[in-house]
């Protein structure tokens, strides 16, 4: 049996919640299909070789998808993308209607208008609690917009001050 622990959900958020990331938006095709969710959790692993990982929750409907389509593009959104990012944290069912984006090499979507992209192939996916820790080898990327990022904190979204 595991020990007590000595604080609730609630403050593992809220403690966690100090700690300021990106924003990005983790697409593929799946299918026929563009699917896609907003990313938190997207980090730069190793130059050589290239690797990126992210951490789906095992509630993720789009996970499955991705997983299957073996592939992933990382979009990092700008300032001017808040909407995005609401629109790709939801669960509707179509969260490209009405977008403009364009495929890159793997077939996932690149959405415009972001910093940039990273264009990935899984590499391998393991067990991270309640979510999923998954290693992505980078096969393109690009700058694809100037401007500023997206961030959030304290569960909201804020600007870099320049
Ligand atoms: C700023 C932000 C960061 C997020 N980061 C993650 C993350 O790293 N992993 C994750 O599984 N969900 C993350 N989410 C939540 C998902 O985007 C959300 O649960 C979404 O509804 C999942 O959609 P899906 O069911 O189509 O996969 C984040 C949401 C926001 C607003």
């Amino acid at each position: 049996m595991s020990e007590p622990l000595a604080f609730d959900t609630a403050k593992f958020r809220q403690v966690l919640g100090h700690f300021s990331t990106g924003v990005t938006v983790v697409t593929a095709h799946a299918q026929g299909t563009p699917v896609g969710l907003a990313v938190g959790s997207f980090a730069s692993v190793s130059l050589d070789p290239p690797l990126v990982a992210f951490f789906p929750n095992k509630a993720s409907s789009s996970w499955p998808k991705i997983e299957d389509a073996g592939h992933f593009c990382v979009n990092i959104l700008a300032d001017t993308q808040e909407e995005i990012c609401r629109r790709f944290a939801s669960r509707s069912e179509d969260k490209f209607a009405g977008l403009g984006w364009r495929t890159v090499g793997s077939g996932a979507p690149l959405l415009d208008g972001v910093l940039a992209w990273i264009d990935c192939e899984i590499e391998a996916v393991s067990d991270a609690g309640d979510h999923f820790f998954v290693l992505g080898r980078v096969r393109d990327l690009g700058m694809s917009h100037e401007g500023a990022p997206l961030l959030f904190f304290r569960g909201g979204y804020g600007r870099f001050a320049l």
